[in-house]
């Protein structure tokens, strides 16, 4: 395995992006990196969003809070492209202060400019779900897609006028309106009053407040200040809702151009695109999976590498490594480097399939439509029955191993920087000096 050129983590601004279809282990790669760096930032997406991290042999979950918050130095931005669900937030910090972490405003940031996420998106998630009946995305039901929606119709709640309570109660008066009709007369559902809606979000709202503020001048001073800044991702590429698998898609652009306009930060300062990759490929809800495997292997997958949704609970159906689907992502995204994660759930697997393209298709397919139909073509390579969770250098690994990996850096043609064989903290083998301690 090749390695790279000597990186000075502390002064790289890296985006870090899945490259599949979420949950490749990004909350796990941005809590190695976040040590090196000054400041974290979410970027795009929501409470969609589960990343898990694994400290100690303490499992914590993050919706919203960036995942460099158990790094004491690092500054946490949720930037003004994620849509805040005030209340989850909330939630989220109350769960972290009874694992005893107190997080204070002075080490995480919402932008003022971010949307809020509110009761009746949530609503209008679940109605659109239940009235597509079998052709529902299979969304998270977090009222994600209506909160951006908003956003863009220039009819969404921005934090700075969610934490003023005469701005909020008189959005909500214009606003409500139309909602209400949608909900009630279009779907049949119970109607929302700006009290209660006022009523049900006070106390987030209020506690909140104090985390609210300008978060572009704050993130532009840590790029110019050369202080490191880790972008964090949410979601993957090919839920990405100009990339992805159209419409089995989220509601904002996960690739890594976004992390731009979703900070507030120009592209000049990006030095490092790291893509997340699981050594298999896994999805949770509807739309195409080419490589999915329905039978003994992917309930096998599913169990070993406990592959069940972070934020719905929902099993994640577990297929072959797709190498046509991540080349696709490594364009879309400009990636620099790759971490290879949960190569350990392969122990014990006879023989494994990596997918090299697809039957009689000569261009990516461009559409759900066209991706169904597509045919993996596969190439078999020996597995390996070795525990390789304890690895912490690529010569440690089994020949059979190290040979899947190097076939998978081939294939995608971009550097693997490290290895993750555990979710654990220190579970990783570092190719790339970035990934080095
Ligand atoms: P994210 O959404 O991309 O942050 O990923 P999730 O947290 O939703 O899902 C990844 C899951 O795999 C979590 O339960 C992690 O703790 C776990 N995980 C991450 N890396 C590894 C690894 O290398 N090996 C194993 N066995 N588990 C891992
Ligand atoms: P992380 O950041 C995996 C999926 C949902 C559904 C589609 C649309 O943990 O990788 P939405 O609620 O966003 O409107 O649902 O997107 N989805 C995810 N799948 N990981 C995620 O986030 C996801 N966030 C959304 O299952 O198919
Ligand atoms: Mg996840």
């Amino acid at each position: 395995m090749p390695t790279q050129e000597i990186v000075d983590v502390k002064k790289e601004n890296i985006v870090v992006v899945g490259t599949q279809w979420g949950d490749e282990g990004k909350g796990k790669i941005v809590d190695v990196l976040a040590k090196d760096v000054g400041t974290v930032v979410r970027f795009q997406g929501g409470n969609n969003a589960g990343h898990t991290l694994v400290v100690d042999g303490e499992k914590i979950v993050l919706h919203l809070v960036p995942s460099g918050i158990l790094n004491n130095n690092t500054k946490c931005v949720v930037g003004n492209g994620v849509v805040v669900d005030p209340v989850v937030f909330m939630g989220e910090l109350d769960a972290l202060k009874v694992g005893g972490r107190s997080v204070q405003p002075r080490s995480l940031v919402v932008s003022s400019s971010a949307h809020v996420v509110l009761p009746y998106h949530q609503m209008l998630d679940k109605c659109r779900e239940l009235s597509r009946g079998g052709d529902a995305i299979g969304t998270t039901g977090k009222g994600i897609g209506p909160a951006y929606e908003d956003k863009v119709a220039r009819r969404g709640v921005r934090m700075l006028e969610f934490v003023n309570p005469e701005m909020f109660r008189a959005k909500l008066e214009l606003l409500l309106p139309e909602k209400n009709r949608m909900l009630s007369e279009w779907f049949g559902a119970e109607p929302f009053t700006v009290d209660g809606i006022i009523e049900s979000t006070r106390d987030a709202a209020e506690r909140i407040a104090p985390f609210v503020n300008d978060s572009i001048g704050l993130v532009h001073r840590a790029v110019t200040e050369c202080t490191g800044v880790l972008f964090e991702g949410a979601q993957g590429t090919f839920l990405d809702i100009d990339h992805g698998t159209y419409p089995f898609v989220t509601s904002s652009n996960t690739v890594a151009g976004s992390a731009c306009a979703g900070s507030g930060v120009g592209p000049r300062y990006i030095n490092q695109v790291v893509g997340i990759t699981k050594a298999y490929t896994t999805r949770v809800g509807a739309g195409p999976f080419p490589t999915e495997l329905t039978g003994e292997i992917g309930e096998t997958m599913r169990a070993v590498g406990q592959e069940f949704g972070a934020t719905t609970g929902r099993p994640r159906r577990c297929g072959w490594f797709d190498a046509e689907l991540v080349r696709y992502a490594s364009i879309v995204n400009g990636l620099t480097q790759v971490a290879l994660t949960k190569l350990d759930v392969l122990s014990g697997l006879p023989t494994l399939k990596i997918c090299t393209g697809y039957k009689g298709l000569t261009s990516f397919p461009g559409s759900a439509a066209e991706m169904e139909g597509a045919v993996p073509i596969y190439e078999e390579m020996a597995g390996w029955s070795e525990d390789i969770s304890g690895c912490r250098t690529i010569e440690e690994l089994p020949e059979t191993c190290l040979a899947y990996v190097s076939r998978i850096q081939e294939l995608i043609g971009i550097k693997i920087g490290v290895l993750s064989v555990g979710p654990g903290r220190k579970e990783n083998i570092a190719v790339s000096s970035l990934f080095k301690e």
